[in-house]
């Protein structure tokens, strides 16, 4: 039963899916860290732009280039802290800049291996609620439990608005589904790691479900692992 003892939990879904928060609060009330993969994807962009390196250059970067970019990733009892040039971040990783380039950062093979060894890191000892994309399909692909959550793309362009703070009107949630499904095409037809439901996932559509009973479903899943 060690193992079971500290599980890994994967949450994988499309842009505005409710990943990262209900990941978070699943974390919680198991006792786990949460890993926020996509904070990962964003930390390295971020620092690529401050950097002052041109996205037309990003595909020519090396293993080494993305090795010496100055993110670190800590883990403290409940997170995982992120640091970009030895500052704590999180509101600058979700900033339009780094929100617009994200993807393709996202589609480069140095990229995506950089982050394959933190994740795997972080992952070591279990009790862990990683959410990302190819969490359950490429990084703990022997996750005790695998989750793929969807909702209808308007309804999660009403949530990411909400998010920030907007009453978004009708015309508001057209334009953000627009933007919303641009990023599932990228993160969906890219060669490395697509967005792809893992086969042994459990499937979560969360349109029609609130914060709370989408929280309890996965947290019943992990706590049925216990039960003999
Ligand atoms: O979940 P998010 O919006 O913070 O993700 C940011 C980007 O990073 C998104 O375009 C997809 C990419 N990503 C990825 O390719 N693999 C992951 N495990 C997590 C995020």
């Amino acid at each position: 039963m060690d193992k079971l003892a500290q599980p890994v939990v994967t949450l994988d879904g499309p842009a505005g899916s409710g990943k990262s928060t209900t990941a978070k609060e699943v974390a919680r009330r198991l006792g786990f860290r949460h890993l926020d993969s996509g904070g990962l994807y964003r930390a390295i962009t971020l620092a690529l732009l401050e950097d002052g390196v041109p996205p037309a250059q990003w595909v020519d970067l090396t293993d080494e280039d993305m090795n010496g970019l100055p993110v670190l990733v800590s883990s403290q009892e409940a997170e995982f802290v992120i640091q970009v040039a030895g500052r704590v971040v999180q509101d600058e990783l979700r900033s339009p800049s780094v929100t617009a380039h994200v993807a393709f950062l996202a589609s480069l093979p140095a990229a995506r291996k950089r982050l394959l060894h933190l994740q795997h890191a972080a992952g070591e000892k279990g009790g862990l609620v990683a959410d990302g994309r190819d969490m359950g399909s490429v990084v703990f692909p022997d996750a005790d439990v695998k989750v793929y959550l969807v909702a209808d793309l308007h309804e999660r362009a009403r949530r990411r608005l909400e998010e920030t703070g907007i009453i978004p009107n009708n015309s508001d949630v057209e334009r953000e589904s627009e933007v919303i499904a641009e990023r599932d095409r990228q993160d969906s037809e890219r060669e490395l790691s697509p967005l792809r439901e893992p086969s042994d996932a459990h499937v979560i559509d969360t349109t029609s479900l609130n914060f709370n009973e989408q929280v309890e479903e996965i947290v019943a899943l992990v706590e049925a692992l216990y039960v003999d």
